[in-house]
């Protein structure tokens, strides 16, 4: 049985987050914080009839209790975006909060599992692993960018294009990063592989849509945020994956934005197909006890896949560089 807390549990993602989590019967206690509204959520989610015991926490001061003994800490606390925006942009506003709750997490949980899903990613996981870092208790095998809203996008989109697709059984390694061009799917790599036809008619166009599919949502939201349920959903998937590795369950596979040094022997093949000298990438990874078991080596892509992966690495690389930098001039 484990202990999850939830900080930004009030929020779009963080209320049905809550509550797919309190549906998971292997967790025994789940902590709900935020800075505005989580004791209703806290009490509402608390009379349903599953084991696991709620409590909220709200604000700063009760952070540090929020976090105490806590096994996994999932973190949507931060802005969304709105029309026009990049991810990118996001980063004034939440990489202050993400490094604080690294801090947090630093002091009183330093073992846990922490799992980022705001954005922008790509320098939010460098954030809280500098932060760790800093404060002597980083071990990469145990900090996840949840990247596994793009996988989810990607075998529902798959099957958008060819209905003879299952969209829960196919399963697409997207690697890279979570914005824009640096998410890289490999569709020449998908179990089972797709039909040749789809992939020489409508590749350039499914492969756009899976980079940029969180726009499709900003703009049909107008202004009301960003993908709230599909995330919760990607979200929880990854957390229940985790939780069964933990438990010493069937390991699963799932792709996630991690620091390479979690298995730097396989980061090799990752690194050989076009992440270089980056600290970070999203990887298919194989989960276990400790966190990160090992990174499943990719060894061929397709050439267009290859020109992807040069372009996602430049952009990759200023993302990650920013992260490290704001923890070392803050
Ligand atoms: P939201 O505004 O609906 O909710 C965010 C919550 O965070 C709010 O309840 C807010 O009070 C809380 N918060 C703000 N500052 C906080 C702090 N210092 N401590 C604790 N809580 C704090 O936003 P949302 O739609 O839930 O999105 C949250 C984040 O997730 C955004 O950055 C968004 O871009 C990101 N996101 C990531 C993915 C992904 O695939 N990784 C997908 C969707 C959204
Ligand atoms: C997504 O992919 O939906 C999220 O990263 C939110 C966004 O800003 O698009």
């Amino acid at each position: 049985m484990v202990k999850v807390a939830v900080l930004g549990a009030a929020g779009g993602i963080g209320q049905p987050l809550s509550l797919l989590l309190k549906l998971n019967q292997n967790i025994e206690t789940l902590h709900l914080y935020d800075i505005v509204n989580v004791p209703g959520v806290a009490a509402d989610l608390s009379h349903i009839n599953t084991n696991s015991t709620v409590r909220s926490f709200l604000g700063q001061q009760n952070l540090r209790t929020a976090l105490d003994g806590i096994d996994i800490v999932i973190i949507p606390a931060g802005v969304p975006r709105k029309p026009g925006m990049t991810r990118d942009d996001l980063f004034k506003i939440n990489a202050g909060i993400v490094r604080d709750l690294a801090a947090g997490i630093a002091d009183a949980c330093p073992r846990a599992f922490v799992l980022v899903i705001s954005n922008p990613v790509n320098s939010t996981v460098p954030i809280v692993c500098e932060v760790l870092k800093q404060k002597g208790v980083f071990d990469p095998r145990r900090v996840f960018g949840v990247t596994t809203l793009d996988v989810v996008r990607a075998s529902r989109f798959l099957r958008d294009a060819d209905p003879s697709i299952s969209a829960a059984e196919i399963s697409v390694p997207v690697v890279g990063g979570h914005s824009g061009n640096t998410i890289v799917p490999l569709l020449s790599q998908t179990t089972p592989p797709l039909p040749a036809s789809l992939l020489e008619s409508r590749l350039s166009e499914i492969t756009h849509r899976i980079q940029f599919g969180g726009d499709e949502v900003v703009q049909a939201k107008d202004g009301a945020g960003s993908a709230t349920l599909s995330m919760a959903y990607a979200a929880s998937r990854f957390a229940t994956s985790l939780i069964d590795a933990i438990k010493g369950g069937p390991s699963t596979i799932e792709p996630t934005f991690i620091h390479l040094d979690a298995d730097p022997q396989n980061a090799q093949s990752i690194r050989a197909l076009g992440a270089g000298d980056l600290a970070y990438f999203a990887v298919p990874v194989q989960l276990g006890p400790n966190g990160v078991e090992s990174i499943v080596p990719i060894s061929t892509v397709s050439e267009a896949e290859a020109e992807a992966l040069v372009v996602a690495s430049e952009a990759l690389a200023k993302n990650i560089e920013a992260g490290i930098k704001f923890v070392h001039i803050s």
